[in-house]
């Protein structure tokens, strides 16, 4: 692992689900002086002060001017984009999003950008989510500008939307329980993505990172184990068909994003020997998931 050349690191969106993991995975690593990077208006935001108080500066500017933009990103070495548009309210255009960052990134000097990825791989023609951050990939490879593509499993706290539902203790697989679904906890891609910053071999390129690899029916088994108790199980492997046929009932973007992220889920070629740290198992999440939700 080299020396980083990257010391200013600015965190757009750091305030967010996974950002504020990511602000303090690099705050934790020691190396870096860390901004996080806010839309105006000046809303109180509990993940700012906290991300304040263990030594980020938190800065503020309207994504629409570009002025403004450039002022706060000037020094920055690194700018890591944690925003998203608010996937479960429907919007999912991180192309939109990303360009105004990306054009003020450039004019200030920025030396790397790394999008707002951190799942499977953005593809075209797959869904809209991973149409606009796969059109966005084409706009950072035109730029100039470094870049890394951090491409994780699936957050443990959205085993949710796979289908595990702790509450009912029901499992809803939208493909055969045999699917492999890498999971990531938010924690390790803070690390991950933190030290992809002093890794050669992340310029210009993909790190594929994986904290486990089980498949649905294993998954199923840990929350069994944690609720000390058997679920039902639902299969529903129709979801992309039905989307795509327009046939009643429809599911929803999430449920077919779902549907594509098991497809495409299995992380075979991973990365995570290249760094310095093992991730935390799956099973750890769970219990805690499980804990919470009795809460
Ligand atoms: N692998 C997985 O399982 C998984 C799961 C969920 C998400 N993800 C990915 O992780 C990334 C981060 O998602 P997240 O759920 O952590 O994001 P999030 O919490 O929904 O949003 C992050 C931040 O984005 C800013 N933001 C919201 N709307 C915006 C807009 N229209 N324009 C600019 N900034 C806006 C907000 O910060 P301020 O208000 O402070 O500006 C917000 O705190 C995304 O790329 C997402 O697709 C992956």
């Amino acid at each position: 692992m080299s020396n980083t050349s990257f010391t200013n690191v600015t965190v757009a969106g750091g305030t967010g689900l996974l950002g504020s993991h990511i602000a303090e995975g690099l705050l934790n690593d020691g190396s870096f002086k860390v901004k996080v990077l806010r839309r105006l208006p000046k809303n109180p935001n509990e993940k700012a002060d906290l991300l304040a108080s263990k030594g980020a500066e938190i800065v503020y500017a309207d994504y629409n001017r570009h002025d403004d933009l450039v002022k706060v990103l000037s020094g920055t070495d690194a700018l890591i984009c944690t925003a998203a548009p608010g996937v479960v309210g429907g919007g999912y255009d991180f192309d939109a999003l990303q360009t105004p960052l990306l054009n003020a990134a450039k004019a200030a000097g920025v030396k790397r950008f790394i999008p707002s990825e951190f799942g499977i791989e953005a593809e075209v023609g797959v869904h809209p989510i991973t149409d606009a951050k796969a059109s966005f990939r084409e706009k950072i490879e035109q730029s100039g500008l470094e870049y890394t593509y951090i491409s994780c499993g699936f957050f443990p706290e959205y085993l949710g939307w796979m289908g595990f539902d702790i509450k009912n203790k029901t499992a809803k697989f939208y493909a055969d329980g045999n699917t492999i679904l890498a999971t990531m906890s938010m924690s390790d891609i803070g690390k991950y993505t933190a030290e992809s910053l002093k890794l050669e071999e992340s310029r210009n390129a993909t790190i594929r990172v994986a904290g486990s690899r089980f498949s649905l029916s294993e998954i199923l088994e840990k929350f069994e184990e944690s609720t000390g108790s058997k679920w039902k199980v639902v299969v529903d492997k129709e979801v992309k068909h039905r989307f795509q046929n327009k046939i009643d009932p429809v599911p929803s973007l999430v449920d077919l994003f779902v549907a594509i992220y098991l497809e495409k889920s299995a992380f075979e070629n991973i990365d995570n020997d290249k760094f310095s740290f093992s991730p935390r198992s799956l099973a750890d999440d769970i219990n805690v998931l499980v804990q919470q939700a009795s809460v």
